[in-house]
């Protein structure tokens, strides 16, 4: 989807992916010291008004100026600030560089996505942090929600190819398992987070 068709998206309607953070990433995140950091794809602002209000230095980097208008408004809400940049994340925007570096279910074909990943990867600052939490691939046979092309659905392969040569080690790479309440009953969609540091 492109800017446009997001914006029509988050235009004329509440949260579209509510007001508090991903679960993965409030966790993932807890045991890191403030400092500052970039939300790519950010959508909203979910994530990174959670961790502005843990003392981060937050930036939502984001195509859909709609959004961004809902993330100062969502921020201004809590009573934070943040700093956003309306940006495409797959072309190398000039970003400076972050102690944490998040992507969180940003949702392009493959290529795109690999350069969003190899480009996140430059931004991280020596012992800062790069999280990215995705759809899987296996979300379409298993889970629920999210794209239903396998184009723009990652593997955990893919995303740790996107990092060879960064520079980056690898801590975490794995599936995990998201339990969402649907019209059928509880059902559990299917994430991948993949966690890497640069050696300070
Ligand atoms: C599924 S939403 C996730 C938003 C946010 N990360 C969250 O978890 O709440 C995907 C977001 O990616 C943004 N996006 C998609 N492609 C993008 C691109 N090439 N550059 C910047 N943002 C993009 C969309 O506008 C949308 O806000």
């Amino acid at each position: 989807m492109d800017a446009a068709t997001w914006d029509d998206r988050y235009r004329d309607r509440g949260l579209v992916w509510g007001a508090g953070p991903n679960a993965l990433v409030a966790a993932e995140t807890a045991d890191l010291p403030p400092g500052r950091m970039l939300d790519l794809a950010g959508g909203e602002g979910r994530n990174a008004i959670h961790l502005a209000e843990q003392g981060w230095d937050a930036e939502v980097v984001e195509f859909s100026e709609v959004a961004l208008e809902k993330a100062r408004g969502l921020a201004a809400s809590r009573g934070v600030t943040i700093a956003t940049t309306l940006a495409d994340v797959t072309a190398a925007p000039d970003l400076a560089s972050a102690d944490l570096v998040l992507i969180c279910y940003l949702q392009v074909p493959a290529a795109p996505y690999a350069a969003a990943v190899r480009h996140a990867a430059t931004r991280v600052a020596p012992g800062g942090t790069l999280l990215v939490v995705v759809h899987d691939r296996d979300n379409l046979e298993r889970g629920v929600g999210g794209p239903p092309d396998p184009a723009m659905l990652p593997t955990v392969a893919d995303t740790r190819a996107a990092l060879d040569g960064s520079g980056l080690e690898v801590v975490r790479a794995e599936q995990v398992l998201r339990r969402v309440e649907t019209p059928d009953g509880p059902r559990d969609a299917v994430d991948h987070v993949v966690r890497a540091v640069r050696p300070g």
